[in-house]
């Protein structure tokens, strides 16, 4: 092949690229969610964007290794969904769990979603000293939110507002380690 040829077709496959986009989100918009890490991992980021047209937000989830070595897999999705259309959400994992999948529904009425989230544990392992971040984004502004690396994510907050139909999410860190260090 001509270095010309390989030229055009290195610019087809990136502007090809550029035009997908470069995140490619876990949901598409109005579409179910459902996301889980690998096992062994959590959830350590989360990116989201509003899209305007769509009224509602695509979401790109990132995995990695709890802190001390710790394989939490011992899991449990909610029962149900952990907050009502248009309304504050406030999940908080069960003790000691991790946050390790997320999924939720898009609800066309109200131009909101509804939320399950997976937590998981390693026996011998407990969060200590949690606390709730700040808001991670303003009104229809993208959430790019990832955790330290020593921390765990066990918790997500959202509250919603009818006038943006869209939601401003914090969520609940803490550190993570052996009963017996
Ligand atoms: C939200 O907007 C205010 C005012 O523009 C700004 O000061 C603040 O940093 C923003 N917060 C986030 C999380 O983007």
């Amino acid at each position: 092949m001509s270095l010309t040829r390989v030229a055009v077709l290195t610019m087809l496959v990136v502007s090809a690229a550029v035009f997908a986009g470069a995140v490619d989100y876990d949901n598409d918009f109005a579409k179910q969610l459902k996301f889980e890490c690998p096992q062994d991992e959590v959830v350590t980021s989360v990116y989201s964007k509003f899209d305007g047209d769509a009224v509602d937000r695509r979401f790109k989830f990132g995995c990695g290794p709890a802190p001390g070595n710790a394989r939490p897999r011992q899991c449990v999705w909610t029962d149900g969904f952990v907050n009502k259309v248009e309304s504050a959400m406030a999940f908080m994992c069960p003790a000691n769990h991790l946050v390790a999948g997320v999924a939720s529904v898009y609800d066309s009425v109200s131009s909101d979603r509804r939320m399950k989230i997976k937590c998981c544990r390693q026996p011998g392992f407990r969060t200590n000293s949690c606390y709730f971040t700040e808001y991670l984004n303003n009104w229809t502004d993208p959430l790019d939110y990832t955790i330290a690396g020593n921390k765990v994510l066990t918790g997500w907050l959202s509250m919603h507002d009818n006038g943006h139909q869209d939601r401003r999410n914090r969520m609940v860190e803490c550190q993570y380690g052996p009963n017996k260090p």
